[in-house]
């Protein structure tokens, strides 16, 4: 079962449900990441996921939500998963980290869902004690760049080039919010 983490509105009065993962999400999230690769979205993935290929990724992190080394929040409206965000926690000395992604379809953007998504996964992430989350963000990813500054994130440096993407060499800051 999937835990609802809340639901809102969107101005078209389409119901958003913010929850937790389950398998039968698998073609769905499929879908979604691949959409993003074939726009050339500013996300480290480059490449199309097969089925099995995101079974196995998917697997292995409702795997990682009940050892509670992940959180994940995703976006249902009109019951498709449009859009994901997780946390996953490092190890060691970085226990108390959280490394952050979150993507969202394009024709759902700048409704609000990706900011609603932080909201929550950031409020998950203080209920398991984390103290640190972390993200890394393309230079010229301005709108991700905003939200997450909205949201509290500050820059913590930028690494010259580290991104090569479709429009040649990019910078990428790396963002930090103490909770
Ligand atoms: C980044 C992303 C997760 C944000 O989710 P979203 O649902 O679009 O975000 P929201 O609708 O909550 O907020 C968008 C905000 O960005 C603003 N915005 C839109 N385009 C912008 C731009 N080019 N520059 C600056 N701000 C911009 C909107 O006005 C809105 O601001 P507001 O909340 O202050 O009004 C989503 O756009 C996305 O998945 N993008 C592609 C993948 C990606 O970049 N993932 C993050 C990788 S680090």
């Amino acid at each position: 079962m999937a835990k609802v983490y809340g639901e809102f509105f969107l101005e078209n009065g389409s119901k958003v449900v913010l929850r937790s993962p389950r398998w039968e999400d698998l073609d769905d999230l499929t879908k979604l990441i691949n959409s993003l690769v074939e726009e050339g979205a500013p996300i480290t993935m480059d490449r199309i996921i097969t089925r099995e290929e995101e079974a196995e990724w998917l697997a292995g992190r409702l795997s990682n939500i009940e050892k509670g080394r992940t959180i994940m929040v995703v976006a249902e409206v009109n019951g498709k998963v449009v859009g994901n965000s997780e946390i996953n926690r490092l190890g060691g000395h970085q226990s108390h980290v959280g490394l952050l992604g979150i993507i969202v379809a394009r024709e759902y953007r700048d409704r609000g869902i990706g900011t609603r998504m932080l909201e929550t996964l950031i409020e998950e992430a203080r209920k398991a004690g984390l103290k640190l989350l972390i993200l890394d963000v393309l230079s010229t990813n301005t709108r991700a760049r905003h939200v997450y500054e909205k949201i509290g994130f500050r820059e913590a440096g930028v690494v010259p080039k580290m991104a090569h993407t479709r429009e040649g060499y990019d910078d990428v800051i790396r963002m930090y919010l103490e909770l």
